[in-house]
């Protein structure tokens, strides 16, 4: 059991201080991380790019993933460990129930899932069998081929009728937390008052219950050198990586990150 569990995630809505996650990938920056405050330890797969230098988070697999979510358990000092279920670990129930319960079993505590309505189904089921589901909605990266790129999601009003419904759809099936990426702030503000359970946000704007980077991109490390608007450098001013951490959770929690300028507009 995390020190942080998800009755603390839902009080830390109620009351409306920030949730603060980041993504984390071993031992040694879980440890770091989770000492710095970091509440939810993400691990993303997007490990794909920043850990196997692939151009997408389509080739990894759910063996990469339990192999990392078991690194980061060893580290970890009580943060909610989050792991993504990647490209094709979730088509069909019985591969659903398979990878979470892998995942689970090396140490996680929530799965995430990219999708919309159509994963109701296997977020009550999952559910239904003590695995809290984390629903990511707007930006999809897995579905990058059929987004047509890396593209700010919910612009246009049908879009994000469609975005609003579909959270609702999928806090009502069961979801334990929303994960919104690259939306525009306005609508992540209604999506966010719209459900209960929290909904954490990456380029989303600052009215989320929370925020969320990937680790690399805010110690200010890129391998392409493209860096998305949405992210901001917490090494910058810091004499080392723990003191970034720290800078970031008491940004988040003081809601001086994400600033205007890390947002998108509809
Ligand atoms: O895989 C990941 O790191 C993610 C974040 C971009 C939210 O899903």
């Amino acid at each position: 059991m995390p020190d942080i569990t998800l009755t603390t995630l839902q009080s830390l809505k109620q009351k409306g201080e920030k949730i603060t996650m980041l993504t984390c990938y071993d031992a040694t920056f879980a440890h770091a991380a989770s000492q710095a405050g970091v509440e939810i330890l993400l691990v993303g797969d997007s490990l794909g790019m920043v850990l196997q230098g692939h151009d997408s988070t389509l080739p990894v697999t759910n063996t990469d993933m339990a192999y990392h979510v078991a690194c980061v358990k060893r580290g970890n000092q009580g943060a909610l460990i989050l792991a993504d279920l990647p490209f094709m670990a979730y088509a069909t129930l019985e591969q659903t129930f398979a990878n979470s319960a892998q995942l689970m079993q090396a140490g996680a505590h929530m799965v995430k899932v990219e999708g919309a309505a159509w994963l109701a189904d296997s977020i009550r089921q999952l559910a239904e069998r003590g695995i809290p589901v984390c629903a990511h909605l707007g930006l999809t990266p897995q579905s990058v081929n059929i987004l047509g790129g890396y593209k700010v999601q919910g612009r246009q009003e049908a879009q994000a009728r469609q975005m609003r419904a579909d959270a609702i759809t999928l806090e009502q099936a069961g979801a334990a937390m929303i994960l919104l990426e690259c939306v525009p702030s306005e609508l992540a503000l209604e999506i966010t008052q719209a459900v209960k359970i929290p909904v954490i946000g990456i380029g989303a704007g600052s009215a989320c219950d929370g925020q969320v980077l990937v680790m690399h991109d805010m110690l200010g490390l890129s391998i392409s050198g493209r860096v998305p608007k949405f992210v901001k450098n917490f090494m910058i001013g810091q004499p080392d990586i723990q003191s970034a951490f720290q800078a970031y959770v008491a940004a988040v929690k003081d809601v001086s990150f994400p600033a205007i300028e890390h947002g998108f507009s509809a």
